[in-house]
């Protein structure tokens, strides 16, 4: 579990291969940390953005990073919260492994997620952390590829959060003797 980190901090500022945008399905931008990338990354990411269609809930897309210091940005659609019926688990961990998928396909190795759904879309934040540090634990079992996968964290309370996901991972592998 050593290749996964938490901190705090503005995703805009990772010089890493890609960070990952929480964007919604238009892909044109929003307010959280949507807004900020596109501000960072400047015009020339929606004029990308622009001629890609969209993107489902749960999938992912990749760009250029422009004027951001990480090299890429993979933009994923989480799913808004609506009470926990609505496969928003699944859609959330989703998320997370084919923004990895997609980052393993482009040679990307070091990246950086957000709390994905947790602002706007209203998915409790203390539900997803455990979702979104197992989901890249799994994909991590079994792809040697990365290098370290960093959990951006806008606020102290949401990287403990993930911090705390990633000591009961820790635990749950240590033999039982
Ligand atoms: N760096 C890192 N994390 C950030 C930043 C930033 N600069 N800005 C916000 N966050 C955090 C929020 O505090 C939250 O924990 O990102 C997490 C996701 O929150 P949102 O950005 O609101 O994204 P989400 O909940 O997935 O909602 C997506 O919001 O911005 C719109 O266009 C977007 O419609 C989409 C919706």
């Amino acid at each position: 579990m050593e290749r996964m980190r938490v901190v705090v901090g503005d995703i805009t500022t990772l010089a890493l291969d890609a960070i990952v945008n929480a964007a919604n399905a238009s892909l044109l931008g929003g307010g959280g940390v949507d807004g900020a990338i596109h501000r960072a990354a400047g015009p020339k990411l929606l004029e990308e953005c622009r001629g890609l269609g969209g993107c489902p809930t749960g999938a992912a897309k990749l760009t250029r990073g422009y004027d951001l210091p990480a090299r890429f940005v993979i933009h994923t659609v989480g799913p808004v919260w609506q009470g926990g019926k609505a496969d928003e688990d699944a859609l959330l961990a989703s998320c997370y492994r084919r923004s990895l998928e997609l980052a393993a396909g482009h040679g990307l190795t070091r990246i950086a997620f957000p709390a994905i759904s947790t602002g706007i879309y209203g998915f409790p934040a203390e539900r997803a952390a455990p979702i979104a540090v197992r989901t890249v634990a799994e994909v991590l079992a079994h792809d040697r590829l990365f290098g370290e996968i960093l959990f951006c964290c806008f606020s102290e309370p949401s990287a403990e959060l993930h911090r705390r996901s990633l000591r009961s991972l820790s635990a749950d592998d240590r033999p039982l003797n």
